[in-house]
C-alpha cells in the first residue's frame, strides 16, 4: 500500500496494480491478510463499494481464498482456494425437502499435511478443516435428505452444503433423479466421461487449476535428470550398423530435415494457398463409409478416413485456426471443416486471440507470434462411446500421430513448425462458447514460414 492511495499486489518478481483506494478502505484491506467477512462490504456505501471492487480485483487474479468458520470456533472448517478466474462463492438454495449426493467426480485427497475435496467440474477446491466433515461428505456417496441429515444431527453445515452444490460437487436429486448414479449426473455430455479422464483433461491443461503447469523442475533438488538415452541392458548385443545404410529415401530425408521452428518471417508469411494444400495433405476426410453395428440391436455408425491414422478409425479431432499472419485470409478464428475442406469463421474478440497467439509465443519461448496457432480439439464423446477407461489416453495419442504428420508436410512444403504442450482451455471455451467437457483442445501446433538462417559471408 503506497502514500498516494496505490494498491499494488507483489508475488516473487509479478506484481498487479490494483488501482488507488481511499485512507478509509486501505484501513479496511488491511484486514485481508486475516480475514475479512464478505458480508462487511456487501452495502452501498462509498466505502463498501471501495472494498469491493479491491476484493473482485484481487479475486480476478487468483489471490484470494475463503474461510468458512464456526462463529464459535475459531479452526477453519473449510477454505476454499479458487481454480478458475470468475470463482465467487454463491450459495445453491437448498431447503429441508432436498436429496442431495455427491458427484462421481468428486473426490478427497490428501495433499501435504491437509484433505481436501476436488472435483474437476468445480470452480473452486475446498479444503477439509475437520475431520468430521470428511465423515459426512462420506456418508453423502449416497442420496441423503437435507432434513434427514438434520435429524441425525450429523456436522452439518447447510452454508457448506450450498457452496458445494453451486460448484457442482454435489447434486440436488429431483423425483426422477433416480440415486445420482451416471446418467443422472445432470448433464448429457458428463455421461461418456470417465472419472480419472476428466480429471487427467483439467489437471494437465491450463485454465481449470490454479496449480503450477509446465517446466516448474518441482523436485529437481531432490532427483538428479534422467539421462537422455537409455543406460543398456547388459545382455549380448547385435551391433546394427553393419545392416543398415544412411537413410537415403526422400522419406528417410523428410524425417531427417524435420525440426521445430519457432521464428517465423512475417514479412512473408505463409499464404492461403498453403494453409489450404498444408490442410488438404495432413487432414482432409478422404472417403466416408459406415460400418456395422458393434452388438445385437446396436446402431450404424458413421466413418471417415483420414491421412494420419486414428484409434478406432474415430477421427475424433478437430481443427481451429488462430490465424494472426496469413496472406489472403484475415486475421481471426476459423475451424476447418475436413468433411467439406473448408475454413468457417468463428466470432471471438480480438483480446482472445491476442491472448491465445502470446501464450504460444510464450510456450514456445519465440521472438513473435505464430503466423497460424493450430488447436487440436478432441470430440471427446466420439471416442469415449466406444471405449471406457482408455478413452483420453487414445485421444493422446491421436494427437501424437496428427503432430508428427504436421510436422512432416510442413517440412515437405518449405514450412516451419513446432508442437506446444500447453493449452488453456479455458480459453478456447470462451472463445468458441463450447463447454470444456465436450469439445476441448489436447495438442496445439504453430505453423508458418521459418525465418531463413543467415549464412555468415
Ligand atoms: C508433445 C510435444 C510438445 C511440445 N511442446 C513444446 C512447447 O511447448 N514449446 C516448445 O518450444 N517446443 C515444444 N515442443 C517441441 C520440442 O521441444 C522439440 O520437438 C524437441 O526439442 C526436438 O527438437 P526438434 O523438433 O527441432 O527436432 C514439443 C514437442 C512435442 C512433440
Amino acid at each position: 500500500m503506497q502514500a498516494d492511495g496505490n494498491i499494488t499486489a507483489s508475488l516473487g518478481d509479478y506484481s498487479v496494480s490494483l488501482g488507488q483506494f481511499s485512507g478509509a478502505a486501505m484501513d479496511r484491506a488491511r484486514n485481508l491478510s486475516t480475514g475479512l467477512p464478505l458480508a462487511s462490504f456487501t452495502g452501498k456505501s462509498l466505502l463498501a463499494r471501495e472494498v469491493d471492487a479491491l476484493v473482485h480485483r484481487l479475486a480476478r487474479h487468483g489471490l484470494l481464498e475463503y474461510r468458512l468458520a464456526s462463529s464459535r470456533e475459531e479452526q477453519d472448517l473449510v477454505v476454499i482456494e479458487p481454480q478458475v478466474p470468475e470463482y465467487w462463492p454463491r450459495r445453491a438454495k437448498l431447503s429441508s425437502r432436498d436429496t442431495v449426493v455427491l458427484s462421481r467426480f468428486a473426490h478427497l485427497r490428501r495433499r501435504g499435511n491437509e484433505m481436501v475435496l476436488e472435483s474437476p467440474r468445480a470452480g473452486a477446491l475446498f479444503r477439509i478443516g475437520h475431520p468430521a466433515i470428511a465423515a459426512t461428505l462420506a456418508a453423502l456417496s449416497q442420496p441423503q435428505k437435507i432434513s434427514e441429515l438434520n435429524r441425525q444431527g450429523a456436522t452439518f453445515n447447510l452454508y457448506l452444503f450450498e457452496l458445494l452444490l453451486d460448484s457442482q460437487i454435489l447434486l440436488k436429486l429431483d423425483a426422477k433423479g433416480g440415486q445420482g448414479l451416471r446418467v443422472n449426473e445432470g448433464d448429457g455430455n458428463l455421461v461418456l466421461w470417465d472419472f480419472h479422464d476428466l480429471v487427467f483433461h483439467t489437471r494437465s491443461t491450463e485454465g481449470r487449476q490454479a496449480n503450477p503447469v509446465g517446466a516448474t523442475f518441482t523436485y529437481a533438488d531432490a532427483v538428479p535428470p534422467p539421462p537422455a538415452v537409455r543406460p543398456s541392458w547388459p545382455g549380448s548385443r547385435i551391433d546394427l550398423r553393419k545392416f543398415s545404410a544412411e537413410p537415403s529415401s526422400p522419406f528417410a530425408t523428410l524425417l531427417r530435415e524435420r525440426h521445430s521452428t519457432r521464428d517465423f518471417d512475417d514479412k512473408h508469411p505463409v499464404t492461403l494457398g498453403e494453409l489450404a494444400q498444408f490442410l488438404d495433405t495432413t487432414a482432409r476426410v478422404m472417403s466416408e463409409w459406415k460400418g456395422g453395428p458393434y452388438f445385437d440391436g446396436g446402431p450404424e455408425v458413421t466413418y471417415g478416413t483420414r491421412p494420419y491414422p486414428s484409434a478406432g478409425s474415430a477421427y475424433e479431432l478437430e481443427l481451429y485456426l488462430t490465424v494472426s499472419n496469413c496472406e489472403g485470409l484475415a486475421r481471426g478464428l476459423y475451424h476447418y471443416d475436413a468433411g467439406s475442406h473448408a475454413l468457417v469463421a468463428i466470432t471471438a474478440s480480438a483480446q482472445q486471440l491476442q491472448a491465445q497467439s502470446v501464450a504460444a509465443q510464450f510456450a514456445m519461448d519465440a521472438p513473435g507470434q505464430p503466423q497460424i496457432l493450430i488447436t487440436i480439439a478432441a470430440r471427446f464423446g466420439r471416442i469415449s462411446w466406444k471405449y471406457s477407461s482408455i478413452a483420453y489416453s487414445l485421444i493422446l495419442k491421436d494427437v501424437g500421430c496428427m503432430i508428427q504428420t504436421f510436422y512432416l508436410a510442413a517440412t515437405d512444403m518449405g514450412l516451419g513448425g513446432c508442437a506446444i504442450g500447453s493449452i488453456n482451455i479455458d480459453l478456447f471455451a470462451k472463445m468458441t462458447a463450447l463447454e470444456f467437457h465436450i469439445e476441448g483442445p489436447v495438442g496445439q501446433f504453430a505453423l508458418g514460414r521459418g525465418k531463413k538462417l543467415e549464412v555468415p559471408s
